[in-house]
């Protein structure tokens, strides 16, 4: 705990009643907490005035860095209520390290990842009346947090900005799944590439998200749910979607996962390693070829497919699509039961119903 931080209460929270009806149907993205967490860097001063203020709109220089080079990075985690009120997080050191390999290719400053983990505790103390319950153990709802970090300096230049500002931001997320798991299809991109050597396809930032939206507008045009990138190199090996990483179940129980260097190292896929490991399953981390996929799922060798990332957990795969063709068969067309069974390993950890044996979970209240 190396932040000071300084707390001015919001002088117009929510009412109780208001919070309560937000929370009986939160969506997601749309309404955020009372309170936003604060911290300024400059190379003289080092990170300083960290603070949590009511949440409200930014003044910024129109000249800001960040507005015109993109020089940013983020988070994405959440805060989930157990049953007896206690409100935890899952592995968010390893979302405070992330952000320090992604501040670090996006040439920002390094916040430790105790002040990154102390920043995201310290806010979700104060608005802990955010985080849903789950009556009857039967809903997933939680409080989605946005770590970010943004180039503040007034410049007009290329080159790394002298003030960055880090900030944190809470919204409560419904469940992903309304009316049950439901397999996901997908389109396969061969015009668009996510990343490649060197790029920064391993960093959370805002770039990538904004250059895979047209291949995912193309996705939507052809009635598929979310898009698949392949490498650059070679446009044949399956690097993941545009939010989610991929799992691929095989014949004789061993499952495969594209090989990190150009793709964001999801915490649910490197969690779904060990917990798979823990299983006696065997998980190799390779490059997978498309045709591996599309002839695995017509001779029935793979048996599964899923997404997992932190929004909607473990995702089923059903079809994919690509210009001039599907596969979908019996493998791909309903959630299969190591997919389920992964699932719930994950959300029965992250709501307390399950023993914690990694030592994953962190409380905050
Ligand atoms: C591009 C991309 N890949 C994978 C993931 C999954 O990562 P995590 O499991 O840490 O949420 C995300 C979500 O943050 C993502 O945006």
């Amino acid at each position: 705990m190396t932040l000071d931080i300084t707390t001015t209460p919001s002088d117009h929270p929510r009412s109780d009643a208001e919070v309560a009806e937000i929370l009986a149907n939160p969506g997601f993205g749309s309404y955020f907490t009372d309170h936003m967490f604060t911290v300024e860097w400059t190379p003289e001063k080092g990170w300083h005035d960290a603070r949590i203020t009511a949440y409200g709109p930014l003044s910024m220089d129109p000249a800001s860095a960040v507005l015109h080079y993109a020089q940013e990075t983020f988070e994405g985690m959440k805060a989930y209520r157990h049953d007896d009120g206690s409100v935890w997080t899952f592995r968010p050191e390893e979302n405070a390290k992330r952000m320090a390999r992604s501040s670090h290719r996006l040439a920002l400053p390094v916040l430790e990842p105790e002040d990154f983990v102390q920043a995201v505790d310290a806010l979700v103390e104060i608005d802990q009346r955010w985080v849903p319950t789950n009556e009857s153990g039967a809903g997933e709802k939680s409080l989605y947090l946005r770590p970010f970090m943004i180039a503040t300096e007034a410049f007009l230049g290329v080159r790394p900005a002298q003030h960055v500002t880090f900030m944190v931001i809470a919204s409560p997320a419904g469940a992903y799944f309304k009316g049950g798991v439901k397999p996901l299809t997908l389109w396969l991109t061969e015009e668009y590439t996510r990343a490649g050597r060197g790029g920064m396809g391993a960093a959370k930032t805002g770039g990538n998200y904004a250059s895979s939206l047209v291949a995912q507008q193309e996705a939507s045009a052809h009635d598929c749910d979310q898009v698949v990138f392949l490498d650059v190199a070679e446009g044949r090996y399956v690097e993941e979607l545009g939010g989610m990483n991929m799992y691929f179940v095989h014949g004789d129980g061993h499952i495969v996962t594209p090989e990190t260097g150009t793709i964001l190292e999801g915490i649910t896929r490197s969690a779904i390693i060990e917990l798979a490991r823990k299983k006696g399953r065997r998980v190799e981390e390779r490059k997978f070829d498309i045709d591996e996929w599309r002839q695995g799922v017509a001779s029935g060798e793979i048996t599964e497919i899923f997404a997992c990332g932190t929004a909607a957990v473990v995702t089923p795969v059903g079809t994919l699509r690509w210009d001039g063709g599907e596969v979908s068969g019996a493998a791909t067309d309903q959630a299969g039961p190591l997919t389920l069974e992964i699932r719930q390993d994950l959300v029965d950890l992250q709501f307390g119903r399950a023993e914690d044996t990694f030592g994953w979970m962190h409380r905050i209240v």
